[in-house]
């Protein structure tokens, strides 16, 4: 199918598809109006923009979330991959309210704190664990401790890989093509004499360029890369951070035997493996990547789905490594281990996300990307789905990607049109390329089969 005419039939669904967004959202235009008064574009964080402005959401319950407007959705955003319990599980619920009752905040740690730190290590092979209050420090503090470890400053992380929001780690999360080139045309920028790493600009305004130097930039699924620069640096680097699943760019999974060369090359040099799961650790498998792929790292770093919908943060690993928080790394926080936090977390890993439950979630996940390939095969559209247990995709690029490089070659024009035409059907979706969808355990198959109908409707369009 011509690439250009898809594009442009996209751009035409996407301008009617806002247009009908816009006059079915007038609560949402009149709340953003307000809200930017108070809040900087309207929101309380980057990621929940919008434009003209977001969908602002007023409740959610089950696998449903309703807008100001009262308007019901499905929800496959799962506020980005929180959700695996859905909304107001009643579970959840239950714990909280009983906290709630109890003291709500102590900065002392209590028997629920430790009942949830056992369940974090005991799923996900960890000897010890501390506790944080979101992705950012869960990879914060771990690449902290991985340096008081090595006595090493440089870490090494991959190409268009995102890991939160502190300085470290703000470098090549969407690196622009002058920059991509530094990998294949040596020049002054890069990190190794094979060309294959570099360093590079700070992706946010913000964060010291003196900071250039400490954070080596490699492609993601390309073993020996790491390898050459573990060969000329190996003994400045303290770590090599990645989600071992790639999934701020759709969904990248590791290609065989990637994950274990990274761990035996790490070994060799004394660097720390630090694998983010904190999008894929409550949601690919009951024990994570770790699990699903089979190679353990030293340090992990998790979020997310692990607390329920509360704000829950963790990483923990080697005890050899997780030591040095007592040997002068600091790790530390007034909400570390938050009693109404932990309750949450500690109901949905115990009693909702069992091991069984993630076999129906893996079922419904299924069911959704097969509806979708379904679609794309019989419209032949260049796409194609990913399916990971709670998590799944479709990525405008006919083949499977393998790092950075090839999510550029996806088409955003489709993506975005996709977009505006589900949420006008009633399918809450996140907002970019980057993103997945997020099944949840009260999802139903109707729920589903309404996601993969409307996109199955969108194709026939785009092809039509
Ligand atoms: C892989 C990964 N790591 C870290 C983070 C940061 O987590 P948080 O937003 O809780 O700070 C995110 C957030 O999306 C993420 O996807």
């Amino acid at each position: 199918m011509d690439v250009e005419r898809l594009k442009a039939k996209a751009d035409e669904i996407s301008e009617l598809e806002i247009k009908r967004l816009l006059d079915r959202t007038p609560g949402s235009a009149e709340l953003h109006e307000r809200a930017v008064r108070s809040l900087p574009k309207g929101v309380a964080s980057n990621f929940q923009a919008g434009d003209p402005y977001p969908v602002y959401l007023q409740r959610g319950q089950g696998s449903k979330v309703w807008d100001v407007d009262g308007t019901e959705y499905v929800d496959f955003h799962g506020g980005f991959g929180v959700n695996v319990v859905g909304h107001a599980h009643p579970k959840i619920v239950e714990a909280i309210r009983k906290v709630a009752d109890q003291g709500i905040h102590f900065a002392v740690t209590t028997p629920t704190t430790v009942a949830l730190a056992e369940a974090i290590c005991e799923r996900f092979e960890l000897e010890q664990m501390r506790f944080v209050n979101s992705g950012t420090e869960a990879t914060m503090d771990a690449i902290r401790v991985a340096r008081a470890a090595t006595g090493r400053d440089r870490i090494v992380k991959m190409e268009g890989s995102y890991h939160g929001h502190h300085d470290c780690v703000l470098f090549s999360v969407v690196p622009e093509s002058d920059v991509l080139g530094t990998r294949f045309h040596v020049s002054g920028e890069s990190a190794d004499a094979e060309g294959t790493a570099y360093t590079t600009q700070p992706t946010s305004k913000g964060v010291p360029r003196s900071m250039w130097n400490d954070t080596i930039i490699v492609p993601f699924n390309d073993a020996q890369a790491f390898e050459d620069v573990a060969r000329q640096h190996g003994d400045e680097i303290a770590a090599v951070i990645l989600e071992p699943v790639m999934m701020n760019i759709g969904i990248v999974v590791p290609q065989p035997g990637y994950l274990q060369a990274l761990r035996d090359t790490c070994e060799r040099h004394g660097i720390v493996l630090i694998y983010d799961e904190v999008k894929c650790g409550g949601t690919i498998a009951y024990g994570g990547a770790t699990e699903r792929f089979g190679v353990r790292p030293h340090l992990a770093a998790f979020a997310k789905a692990v607390g329920g919908g509360a704000t829950v943060g963790a990483f923990g690993g080697e005890a050899r490594i997780m030591e040095y928080v007592t040997k002068g790394a600091a790790q530390q926080g007034t909400f570390n281990g938050n009693p109404l936090s932990v309750a949450a977390g500690y109901a949905a890993l115990t009693e909702v996300l069992t091991r069984d439950a993630y076999e129906e979630l893996a079922k419904m996940g299924t069911l959704l990307a097969e509806g979708c390939q379904r679609a794309i095969d019989e419209n032949d559209i260049p796409a194609h789905t990913v399916d990971l247990g709670a998590k799944g995709c479709v990525s405008y690029r006919r083949e499977p990607l393998r790092n950075y490089r090839d999510f550029l070659e996806t088409i955003p024009e489709l993506f975005y049109a996709s977009f505006s035409w589900m949420i006008n059907r009633g399918l809450f979706l996140t907002p970019g390329d980057e993103e997945q969808w997020t099944v949840s355990v009260q999802h139903t198959e109707e729920d589903v089969r309404r996601y993969a109908d409307a996109f199955g409707e969108f194709c026939a369009e785009l092809a039509a």
